[in-house]
């Protein structure tokens, strides 16, 4: 039996520049699609999967992620006193367990892979998730995308990463699969590159921002060396454990938006008030008067 993935993290230490001036003084994690913060919308997915550990690497400035786990006792008594009890019973159902929440700070912006390795003790020695909120995925309703990589992680044990197919010229963002067999769901590889230049890319199957992680990970992590763009990358952690931990990609059913992108944050927009009854109609009127 392969050991349970109960615990995830969730690296939030980034600055968000991409979004300036928004997130000068708001992390970039507190974006809101629709009505929920990036960071609400991976939480929830990492419970609906059975996570029952949530660590967070933090910085400077997001603090406002911890309040958002938190009471508001203010705000929940204000509500209760104007009677706006369905609004106060939405601000108690994001609270996860109390003691189930962890906090770590990454002190210095040295990478995905440096911000993984925080959590190490935090994580010991058992397989784990990581959950990016900038990578945010629309499924279907009991079957997000880490939950579907939970199943195929049961099954098999190793390393499972979320994967999709990316325009080649869009490579340069991504962790990419040096791909050796492809059953059209699972592809396995025996590389893995961080960031190629389309025409160094060894396939157009990238990784997008959900991995489960055999702990064996830290042993390259520790090294703490540093690949492409200069930072400690995950990427390159996971390609060096292959040869002892068997890596699987997973094509998820659900679609994923780049919301550390503009235009894939405003599609991300679009796409969750459309899969909304309460605001589906009064969207869709907005997108065709402004496309006239
Ligand atoms: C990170 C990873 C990359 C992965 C991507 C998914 O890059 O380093 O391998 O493909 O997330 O979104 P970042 O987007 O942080 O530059």
């Amino acid at each position: 039996m392969n050991k349970p993935v109960r615990k995830a993290v969730f690296p939030v230490g980034g600055l968000g520049t991409r979004f300036l001036p928004a997130t000068k003084a708001m992390p970039k994690e507190m974006l809101p699609v629709v009505d929920k913060p990036l960071i609400q919308y991976a939480v929830e997915e990492a419970i609906e999967a059975g996570i029952e550990q949530f660590i967070f690497v933090t910085g400077r400035g997001k603090t406002a992620l911890e309040d958002h786990f938190d009471h508001s006792h203010e705000l929940e008594e204000t509500l209760l006193h104007k009677g706006k009890t369905e609004t106060h019973r939405t601000v108690l159902d994001i609270l996860p367990k109390p003691g189930s929440v962890f906090y770590t700070r990454q002190m210095r912006p040295l990478g995905l892979g440096h911000a993984v390795w925080c959590a190490k003790e935090l994580i010991g020695n058992e397989p784990f998730a990581v959950l990016l909120a900038d990578d945010l995925v629309l499924a279907n309703q009991g079957n997000c995308c880490l939950k579907q990589m939970i199943d195929v992680y049961n099954q098999n044990g190793g390393n499972v990463v979320a994967i999709e197919e990316v325009p080649r010229e869009e490579t340069y963002k991504y962790g990419v699969l040096n791909v050796t067999h492809d059953d059209g769901r699972i592809a396995q590889a025996d590389g893995l590159v961080e960031k190629p230049k389309p025409e160094d890319a060894p396939s157009n199957l990238s990784i997008i921002g959900r991995y489960i992680l055999d702990p064996e990970v830290f042993t390259e992590l520790d090294k703490q060396e540093s690949g492409a763009g200069g930072e400690v990358q995950l990427t390159d952690a996971m390609a060096k454990t292959m040869d002892r931990v068997e890596f699987r990609g997973l094509r998820f059913e659900g679609h994923r938006y780049d919301c550390g992108s503009k235009l894939g944050f405003i599609e991300a927009n679009l796409a969750f008030a459309l899969a909304r009854d309460d605001l589906r109609d009064g969207v869709t009127d907005i997108i065709k008067r402004l496309s006239v």
